[in-house]
């Protein structure tokens, strides 16, 4: 099955400074068919982006998304906004968002929902923060993210999602988790979209689920065994060596 590598470059490179990095890692050469590359930039920088990686294998990706469609929401984005600038991708429910903009199961449900509808993949973040992994509960927290953001949701046949497993504690620490830990709590999601997809028409196998917290050119390979189709990667994704490194990895 094909892998995926997603950039998440969060709230950083300037405008001069992504047109480096996206100069290089435009040339690298995989095929799309066994990876999917999707860089997801901040909303100023994604028109310049889509510019430059416009004949390229690259894919485009957001951060985040409006859940609703036009309207009074100042600083808020819209789907078709995104769509217009050839995104294809929205990362939904980013733990920095849950925790920092307190953004709870129920906004995360309403952005899937708008995602869906409008025709772009969501790249649905969760995970337990070190607190709820301390209580034991974090199978617990991830059956709950993944039952309220697919909650009443008819994911047909030609829609999908990717759904990215990313532990709170380790995320921008330089430290991943143990593999190990990660295959469980994959297990988990993939046990918990069979109960939640099994009415649609969605097969849930074929919903991608990715590792993501402190990934990086070094620790790729140990990731992408058992059920994970590939990594988020935020830090090391900003660095073209560790990104060419990284796309590579997933290839070979
Ligand atoms: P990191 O971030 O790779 O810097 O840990 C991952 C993420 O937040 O998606």
């Amino acid at each position: 099955m094909k892998k995926y590598f997603i950039a998440n470059w969060k709230m950083n490179l300037l405008k001069d400074q992504q047109a480096d990095l996206v100069n290089h890692i435009r040339s690298l050469t995989f095929s799309k068919d066994d990876v999917s590359v999707i860089v997801c930039p901040s909303y100023p920088n994604i028109p310049a982006a889509a510019e430059m990686l416009k004949s390229t294998a690259i894919e485009l990706g957001a951060q985040d998304v409006s859940w609703e469609a036009e309207g009074a929401m100042t600083g808020e984005v819209s789907a078709e906004m995104l769509k217009s600038f050839g995104v294809e991708y929205v990362v939904i429910g980013h733990s920095e968002r849950r925790h920092k903009m307190n953004e709870d199961n129920d906004m995360v449900h309403k952005k899937i929902a708008t995602a869906i509808a409008s025709g772009l993949t969501p790249i649905l973040c969760v995970g337990e923060t070190f607190d709820q992994r301390k209580q034991g509960i974090t199978d617990t927290v991830l059956i709950e993210q993944i039952q309220t953001a697919f909650a009443g949701i008819t994911l047909r046949s030609h829609q999908t999602c990717i759904v990215a497993y990313e532990p709170v504690w380790v995320i921008g620490t330089g430290q991943a988790v143990d593999p190990k830990e990660a295959f469980h709590s994959v297990a988990v999601l993939r046990e918990t979209l069979h109960d939640v997809l099994h009415e649609t028409e969605a097969n849930h196998l074929d919903i991608p689920i990715l590792y993501g917290g402190s990934v990086h050119a070094d620790n790729v390979k140990d990731f992408l065994k058992d059920d994970i189709k590939g990594v988020l990667v935020g830090g090391a994704s900003l660095k073209e060596d560790e990104f060419a490194a990284m796309v590579k990895a997933l290839h070979d």
